[in-house]
């Protein structure tokens, strides 16, 4: 059996294991200390957003921020339906009720003009949504002007999901620069990853203070343990954070490698067709996603029988693949929410799939996956 080539697995630089044993020599064994604050001071330079908490994971960043909303049960919390499901996870968990909204064919991601119906019915029935959470899919960026301007113009707070999108841009804005506050991952597959851990970001300081507070226990700045509130337990941990320090300096040679990834496989899949990059930004390529045309199958929210054939033939071969993310409105768990449109996302489900595309993919591990493709 040949090597197994996998999805998206960790790229380490070398530079990460001097930089825990350093915070190891430091002795900040710990969920604070001088790596948490480097990590956060060198995140918000890069994204060019002031303010930056680190975290356990992108969905306590996600929690936090729906925390700050007072999100709370009967409200409503409007998400793309094309996403993973932490977008909406914490928001469900306090009682709140999704409507989930379907993306633009242009650039998978949530559609405004969706958006602009959903609101408007939402200011007719007098229940205007808590929030709503964008989504900045495979690391392309929505479409942030036209969200923006609608959320603002119904005075709704928006937040942006860019848990995959590090490193890509909305016109000179960094993926995440927009809204209220923005939240990022580092989970395993991620673009950067610290094995496990999220950023909150965000141009209002009181909100990332807030979070961090909240994020320890909110306890207060006295000697014994004084709480206003009740807190969480969500802090990243010195060590963690020493590896996202060594990964973030390599981001930029992260990005040029997963554009490389994909352009391989644009030469080798001409048939294929492409998640196509949106006129507005530039995508970090997180993932390389190909759509085959559609077959007629995939009805009822399952997978077109061509996709299933060649993700089983890629396994066949040691080789991982993903369908693209099952939408949020066909999960059992959200039956019966109101969703808006939902075909395209449908479509994008049924008839995607995820290529490997992992920082270390050699050139001769895509011609492996290209020529697998051709074969089955
Ligand atoms: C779109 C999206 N949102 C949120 C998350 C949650 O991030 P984490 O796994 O760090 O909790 C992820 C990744 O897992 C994601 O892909």
């Amino acid at each position: 059996m040949e090597r197994r080539i996998f999805l998206s697995p960790p790229w380490m630089s070398g530079d990460e294991l001097s930089l825990v044993h350093e915070a190891f020599d430091s002795n900040y064994i710990a969920p604070c200390g001088p790596m948490v604050d480097r990590f956060e001071r060198v995140f918000a330079s890069r994204v060019q957003i002031p303010y930056a908490v680190a975290l356990a994971s992108g969905t306590a960043a996600l929690d936090l921020l729906f925390h700050e909303l007072g999100v709370t049960r009967g409200d409503f919390i409007f998400c793309s339906d094309l996403t993973f499901i932490s977008s909406i996870g914490p928001a469900f968990h306090r009682g709140a009720r999704p409507v989930f909204l379907d993306c633009d064919e242009a650039t998978w991601t949530m559609n405004p003009e969706l958006l602009e119906e959903a609101l408007a019915d939402a200011n007719r029935q007098n229940r205007l949504p808590k929030a709503v959470v964008a989504v900045d899919l495979y690391g392309q960026c929505c479409d942030y002007d036209r969200i923006e301007r609608l959320c603002k113009s119904y005075e709704v707070p928006l937040i942006i999901d860019a848990a995959e999108a590090l490193g890509a841009r909305y016109g000179t804005r960094s993926a995440g620069d927009a809204g209220m506050a923005s939240v990022y991952s580092f989970n395993g597959n991620k673009i950067i990853t610290t094995s496990g851990g999220g950023m909150l970001c965000s141009r209002d300081r009181g909100i990332v203070e807030r979070a961090r507070k909240r994020s320890q226990q909110s306890r207060e700045s006295v000697a014994w343990y004084e709480h206003l509130e009740v807190g969480y337990n969500y802090r990243m941990s010195n060590i963690v954070a020493a590896i996202g320090v060594g990964q973030l300096a390599h981001l930029d040679e992260i990005l040029r490698k997963k554009r490389e990834i994909e352009s391989w496989y644009r030469a080798g899949l001409p048939d294929f067709t492409f998640m196509p990059e949106a006129s507005y930004g530039t995508s970090n390529r997180w993932l390389t996603v190909v759509q085959f045309p559609e077959q007629g199958a995939g009805r009822n929210g399952t997978l077109s029988a061509m996709v299933e054939r060649m993700r089983q033939t890629l396994e066949q071969e040691n080789i991982e693949s993903r369908p693209v993310w099952k939408p949020m409105h066909l999960q059992p768990v959200f039956q019966g929410c109101l969703c808006y449109g939902g075909s395209c996302s449908e479509r994008l489900f049924a008839n995607g799939l995820c290529l490997p595309s992992g920082v270390s993919l050699t050139r001769s591990d895509a011609d492996r996956v290209i020529e697998t493709l051709h074969a089955s």
